[in-house]
């Protein structure tokens, strides 16, 4: 259990965002601190790991995105409570050692969800119509498409996937069949038959020491002539050295993503089969924004002021 130490100095809480939240995300947040009657300090577009040592100093409170908070940040932020990554996947802190340094970490589930999924279509819609290069595409309609984990983006991504007439398949380790039947689509019983019954196949599995490097040969080599793999989850999660060989093998496969991958010189050469945005995007919207970067500000207040740990992620 933590303690949230009462003081009459103002509680410091700093945003420190590498990829900046929107202006209007921005200023909702400050909103609800300025209610609570916490300061706010901002780090945005960061360059050196530094700079944020440097600016978590004197924070209470600390609101990031995928901006990496290790052993290292922590020891600089001697009155940190509470880190907040505004988004799903907390894979870039360093659970046991916010646990060890007494630092609550919590995540803003959902709120950017529908953000990812609607990227997932962009994504698609483009390869589809071959990078809109003139020449004649295919459709998105009557094509099978798997979905890799179905937590929040999953089912985004299954709701706007029907309004394209698509046929939705899912699979989920943790996720039972009927929670997925009950959403109306087709539950298989592996990941190796989600990659073997779809035409497109788009992963929101989170970075964990169980999915890193898991997709590759074994299952991607699975899809049907002409398949697509869509990755909006994490790079991590790739084998790329493995899809690149695969991809050298067969020139109907095809790889689109907004995780540009360490190899992205490799891929390259897979013109008119590869396309990466130059920065992660998924959840790069307004309201994607507004939504995550505001939860996690309520979440702070509700934490510092009543002990609220609902979205705890180091329990
Ligand atoms: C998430 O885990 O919430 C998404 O990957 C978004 O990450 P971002 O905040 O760095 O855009």
């Amino acid at each position: 259990m933590v303690n949230v130490q009462c003081s009459m100095e103002k509680m410091k809480v700093l945003i420190a965002t590498e990829k900046p939240f929107s202006g209007v995300a921005v200023k909702g947040i400050k909103e609800v601190f300025d209610a609570a009657g916490y300061e706010v300090a901002l780090l945005e577009k960061y360059t050196e790991k530094a700079q944020l040592l440097d600016a978590v100093k004197d924070a209470d409170a600390l609101i990031i995105r995928s901006d990496k908070v290790d052993a290292e940040v922590l020891d600089a932020a001697k009155q940190l409570k509470i880190v907040v990554r505004a988004g799903a996947g907390y894979d870039n802190i360093d659970l046991a050692a916010a646990t060890a340094h007494n630092v609550v970490a919590m995540n803003t589930p959902g709120q950017n969800a529908n953000s990812v999924a609607e990227l997932v279509f962009g994504l698609l819609v483009y390869v589809k119509r071959n990078f809109f290069n003139g020449t004649s595409g295919t459709e998105l309609k009557a094509k099978r498409l798997g979905i890799l984990a179905f937590g929040a983006v999953g089912r985004n991504v299954a709701r706007i996937a029907k309004g394209f007439d698509m046929e939705v398949l899912a699979y989920d380790a943790y996720c039972p069949a009927d929670v997925i039947e009950a959403a109306g689509v087709k539950a298989v019983g592996s990941a190796a038959e989600l990659f073997e019954q779809s035409d497109i196949v788009s992963l929101h599995i989170p970075a964990t020491a169980e999915t890193k490097q898991s997709i590759g040969r074994e299952l991607v080599s699975k899809l049907p002539k002409g398949g697509i793999l869509v990755n909006t989850a994490r790079k991590e999660v790739i084998n790329e050295p493995e899809l690149l060989a695969l991809l050298a093998e067969r020139e109907d496969l095809k790889y689109v993503t907004d995780i540009k991958p360490d190899a992205d010189a490799d891929f390259a050469q897979f013109e008119g089969r590869y396309f990466t945005t130059p920065k992660k995007m998924g959840a790069q919207t307004s309201e994607a924004n507004v939504n995550a970067g505001i939860a996690a500000a309520h979440q702070i207040v509700d934490f510092i002021e009543k002990g609220v740990t609902k979205f705890q992620v180091n329990k």
